[in-house]
Order: C-alpha cells, then structure tokens, then sequence
C-alpha cells in the first residue's frame, strides 16, 4: 500500500527524541525521506537533562530501520545560519522539501511570572517561538522553490490556548507560535503551502518525565490540576502528536490551513 507521504521530504527540528524522533519515523512509514536535526546539548536554564547526540543516533536508526533515507544534524534553531545549512544538505540529497515539522521546543517553570529569571524568559522565546521563526525561515524558500507545495506544522502547546500559571514564558511562546501560523498562511497559500498549529496536551517524553518535573510537582500539588484530561488518559504518547501531523501533511488534510488543532483528549475545554 502506499504511504500517505511517499516521495515526499519532511524537516523535523529537536528530532533526537520525544515527539521529534516519532514525528520522524512516523513520517518515514508513510514513506517521506527525512532530514532531522537537534541541539543535542544542554541550554544552562533547563533544569532536565535534554538530548544527546546518541539519542540523535537512535532516531537515525529508527528511520533508516523503515526503508527510508535520513541526513541528520546537531543544530541550533537558536542560529538560524546553523538551521539554513542542515536544509541545504538534505536539500541536496533529496532535492525537494515539502514538509516542515517545527517542533524543538524547551520547558522551565517558576514560582509566579515576576519571579521568571531574565535567562529563562530568553532561552525559552529564543528557541520556542523565534527558533520556530528561524526554522521556517531557513526552510520555506527550498519549498516555495521545489514547487509542490507543502504542509508547514508548527508544535504548540494547550498553553498556546489559555495562561497557564508559573509558565509565563512558555505560554507566550506558544500563543505568539499562533500569531506566526497565521501570518504565515497567508502569505503561503499562493505557493499551495498550508500551515497549521498543533497543541498537545500532556505527552509522555522526556520533557515531563523527568526528576525536575516530579521535584516541582512535590512542591506545588495542586499544579497538576491545570493539566487533567477530558478523557480517561494521564498522558497521550508521542505517535498520537505524530499522526495528526500526518493527516495534516498528507492528501486528506489539503485544505486544512490557519487551524489550531488541539490533540488535547479535552483538556482545554473540560470543566
Ligand atoms: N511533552 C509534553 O507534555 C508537551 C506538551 C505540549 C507541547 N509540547 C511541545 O512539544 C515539543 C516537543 O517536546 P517533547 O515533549 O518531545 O520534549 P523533549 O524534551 O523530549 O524533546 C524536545 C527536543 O527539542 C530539542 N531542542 C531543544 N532546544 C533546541 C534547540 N535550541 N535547537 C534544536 N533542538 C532543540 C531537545 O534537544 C529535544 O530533543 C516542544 O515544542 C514542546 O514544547 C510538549
């Protein structure tokens, strides 16, 4: 059977792991060659530990496990010179690009919004809004110049739908992550492109299960509360964030564009 994305090319950013390295493979199952990059390093105002160039490794296995080909990069959506150059080598391999999974993104909390550190509030919008700025950037004039279109999927948050307390940051970065999908539709649609948010709402990766995570629950209890489900699930897994992007992607969702899709088992409208 064919895949829903066969002969295509897909970009995915912070593809070391988590929903990244599914986005990933996912993508490839359904046939698209995949060039994935990753900071592969620590940024000294996250407090967990964040991924490796072994765990880019792994996805690169992962990949290539499905039949499909990969270029595989560490780089920063910090420095949009270092994301233009991972788009030029798979560009070069490949020679198309027509999807671009926006998807590196980091998480810090703090007591109230005041007490957020100057360092923490810059690390979080440099890389999960203008890194998510920079990597479309770099990417979209190879897709507007291979000239088949495209599906641009930017990763919010239920934090992009509503304030969050003690994540000021984040929430902004993701809130502001709407702003760009929607400017970006527009000037998009005369190339066929379609871009689209997605906002998660808890997913099983490293980001949340992590001893910092658990630490700063054990200090504030009643915290969790902002992120029960709808549904009957503590946590949705990476591949559920993986397939809308598919849908998304693909044939079916051709005429989806300017959408904020919530994957979100009804966190955002449950009372
Ligand atoms: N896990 C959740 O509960 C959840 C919920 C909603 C939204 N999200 C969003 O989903 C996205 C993916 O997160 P995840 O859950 O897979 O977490 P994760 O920490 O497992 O993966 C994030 C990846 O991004 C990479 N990254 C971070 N900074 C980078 C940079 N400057 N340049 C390149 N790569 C960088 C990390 O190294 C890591 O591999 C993020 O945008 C996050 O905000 C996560």
């Amino acid at each position: 059977m064919t895949g829903q994305l066969e002969g295509k090319v897909a970009l995915v950013s912070g593809a070391a792991r988590g929903q990244g390295r599914s986005h990933a493979v996912r993508m490839a199952e359904e046939g698209a060659d995949i060039i994935a990059f990753d900071l592969c390093d620590q940024i000294s105002s996250i407090q967990y530990p964040m991924a490796t160039p072994d765990d880019l490794q792994e996805t690169v296995a992962a990949v290539e496990a499905t039949g499909r080909r990969i270029v595989a990069r560490q780089a920063d959506v910090r420095a949009l010179d270092s994301v233009r150059a991972v788009v030029a080598d798979g560009v070069a391999e490949f020679g198309r690009l027509d999807v671009i999974a926006a998807n590196a993104g980091i998480a810090s909390f703090a007591k109230n919004t005041w007490s957020i550190t100057e360092d923490e509030w810059d690390d979080m919008i440099g890389v999960n809004l203008s890194g998510v700025w920079r990597t479309v950037a770099a990417a979209v004039p190879a897709m507007i110049d291979a000239g088949n279109g495209g599906s641009i999927v930017l990763t919010g948050s239920t934090g992009g739908l509503r304030g969050i307390s003690m994540i000021a940051h984040y929430v902004a970065a993701k809130h502001g992550l709407v702003g760009l999908m929607r400017t970006l539709m527009n000037e998009l649609a005369p190339h066929n492109i379609r871009v689209n948010v997605i906002h998660p709402t808890g997913v099983q990766t490293p980001m949340i299960t992590n001893d910092y995570m658990g630490e700063f629950l054990g200090e504030y209890p009643d915290y969790a509360k902002y992120f029960v489900n709808a549904l009957p699930v503590e946590n949705i897994q990476p591949v559920d964030i993986s397939n809308a992007i598919v849908y998304l992607s693909s044939e079916a969702g051709r005429y989806v564009t300017g959408v904020e899709l919530p994957v979100d088992a009804g966190m955002s409208q449950r009372v």
